[in-house]
């Protein structure tokens, strides 16, 4: 009997130490990805001596980001909307790409890409999948039944383009026409909207293909963001844009609905990325013409 408490004191014994050695270890990790963590913030503050919004990023960044698996920053998007996201020698390129990564950067975590159709990104984020959408995903009143939406990175309208000469000059032009739209997209609703039924909307998957399809003349005219339409119609000797149409659009980051940990750790960052001028380094990059005032 008295040998057999003995052992078992002996047990518990030894179990509280290893328990205490793990702890150790634990604390060891904690404090190592606070100092990488303080490292830097501080080079932060040496670069634009604005101590309140590091400091803030400084405890978000050690918080429990809510993400999925700790220290990778999972983002969902189409990956073919040129200047926004797009693949070039197997690398996520383009403003979303280049804005996801600043603020994974300054949250301290690996951001990883997931390239998926569009008209699928919310309700994957929803199901897990990402941890975040940035897709030039327009802020809607819809979407925001079943996402959180950050503050606004980017503000856009809608734009026609044509064969350059189809003398079709203007959105005045557009009965009897097929005007080919992506999938699930603002544009997509707003041609449906407003067009119907003098044209008739034709959806593609993606927008390669409606681009596509307008240059083998299968639809007469391509209905999509500002942006991506002057971008093709630049790049293009046969397409033109010929409309503007004032959608008032503003894009977001969307997170679970809920995850308010990295959604006001987004928001801190992006304020951050804009009032040091970040964000106006990352446009010039993508974009011509001045950033727009919201955003300087
Ligand atoms: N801004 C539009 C929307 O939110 C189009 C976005 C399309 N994005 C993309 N990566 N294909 O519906």
């Amino acid at each position: 009997m008295q040998l057999r408490r003995w052992w078992i004191l002996a047990a518990v014994a030894a179990l509280a130490l290893l328990v205490a050695a793990c702890a150790e270890d634990d604390a060891d990790d904690v404090d190592e990805v606070d100092d990488e963590v303080e490292e830097e913030v501080d080079e932060d503050v040496d670069v634009d001596d604005d101590e309140e919004v590091d400091e803030e990023v400084d405890e978000e960044a050690v918080d429990d980001l809510g993400l999925a698996e700790e220290g990778v920053l999972v983002a969902g998007s189409d990956l073919d909307f040129e200047p926004f996201e797009f693949i070039e020698d197997g690398e996520e390129k383009g403003f979303d790409v280049d804005l996801m990564n600043e603020i994974g950067e300054r949250l301290g975590v690996e951001v990883e890409f997931v390239n998926s159709g569009f008209d699928t990104l919310l309700t994957q984020l929803d199901g897990g999948e990402f941890d975040v959408v940035i897709s030039a995903l327009t802020i809607t009143e819809e979407r925001a039944e079943t996402v959180d939406f950050s503050d606004p990175y980017f503000a856009a309208n809608q734009a026609m383009v044509v064969q350059a000469d189809s003398g079709i000059t203007g959105v005045e032009d557009i009965e009897g026409l097929d005007i080919g739209v992506q999938a699930a997209t603002t544009g997509a609703d707003y041609a449906t909207e407003n067009f119907e039924p003098d044209a008739t909307v034709v959806e593609f998957p993606g927008t390669p293909e409606a681009f596509t399809a307008l240059e083998s003349d299968q639809v007469d005219a391509v209905f999509i963001d500002l942006p991506v339409a002057s971008e093709q119609a630049e790049g293009s000797d046969t397409l033109e844009l010929v409309a503007e149409v004032d959608t008032d659009e503003e894009y977001g980051i969307a997170v679970q609905m809920g995850n308010a940990a990295l959604l006001d750790a987004i928001n801190a960052t992006l304020a951050e990325i804009v009032e040091d001028s970040t964000y106006e380094t990352i446009y010039s990059e993508w974009f011509e013409g001045d950033v727009p005032e919201q955003f300087q």
